[in-house]
């Protein structure tokens, strides 16, 4: 069995700022099977890259995230909070990659770009104020770039994330051959362990839920799911996944995570 899936966990964003195109790039750069991110709507309906949601930890902004126009956040500065961007390396010089709003189109552009596979897990958040607007504008976005539909030799692979239930069933809904992704902080009361709602084939628990169940990863792998552990980047608890037999590992710092499983499986 080969290695888990590397996804870089908002970009490489141990050492760049979290969902900055240049965080992406470096992910990419490093070898990362794929990219996470978690996205918002804006007032004016556009989807965002950005986790919390207030703006005041990742920018210069102040206040809610869906209160902004796109133009509005796009004169906010995502980067200088991060240590990367205090003190520039050498001669590296900080362009805006490193400080500008990453919007989902930028991002599935550039990994459109990237001229090779490249998986991209998509996080929509809840609650948020525009409730169900966030998946239909997710849909429709996908769609204008042909990704609602697994395409066989295509590089650009989208599976949609979320921690809620009613997320993961419109997802479903909208467009049932999208692959979803149910994010665990607990076990689900509801539900018999290791099995998953929706026609929903890939679950993601987190790695605090991994540590203390450890009955968790075979009742889904033996129920014929994937898993997806976040955020995995203590090199014991990579050991851990690893040898539990996961699927994808997400991760704040990709090339870490990439030559400590390669580490352990045949190339
Ligand atoms: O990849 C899932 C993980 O990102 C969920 O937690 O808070 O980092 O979005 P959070
Ligand atoms: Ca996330």
């Amino acid at each position: 069995m080969g290695r888990p899936l590397v996804f870089a966990h908002r970009g490489a964003s141990y050492d760049l700022p979290e969902h900055t195109l240049a965080a992406y790039l470096r992910a990419l750069d490093e070898g990362a099977d794929g990219l996470e991110c978690d996205v918002r709507l804006t007032r004016d309906g556009h989807l965002v890259c950005v986790h919390d949601r207030r703006l005041d930890r990742t920018s210069n902004g102040r206040g809610r995230v869906s209160g902004r126009t796109l133009a509005e956040l796009e004169a906010l500065d995502f980067g200088s909070w991060h240590p990367s961007c205090a003190l520039p390396d050498g001669d590296e010089v900080l362009d805006e990659s490193h400080t500008r709003l990453l919007t989902l189109e930028r991002l599935l552009d550039a990994v459109l770009a990237a001229g090779r596979p490249v998986r991209l897990l998509v996080e929509t958040k809840h609650p948020a104020r525009h409730g169900r607007d966030v998946e239909r504008r997710l849909v429709t976005l996908l769609r204008r770039y042909g990704l609602t539909e697994p395409r066989p030799g295509h590089p650009v692979q989208v599976t949609v994330m979320s921690f809620s239930l009613l997320a993961v069933r419109r997802i479903r809904e909208l467009t049932p051959a999208l692959p979803t992704v149910l994010l665990l902080e607990a076990l689900p009361g509801r539900l018999r362990l290791g099995r998953l709602p929706f026609g929903t084939r890939i679950a993601g628990p987190g790695i605090v839920l991994v540590r203390a169940r450890p009955d968790l990863v075979p009742a889904l792998r033996a129920a014929g799911n994937q898993v997806y552990v976040w955020t995995v980047n203590d090199p014991a608890d990579l050991d851990l996944v690893a040898a539990a037999g996961v699927d994808g590992v997400i991760t704040d710092r990709p090339a870490q995570a990439l030559a400590r499983l390669s580490e352990g499986s045949p190339s």
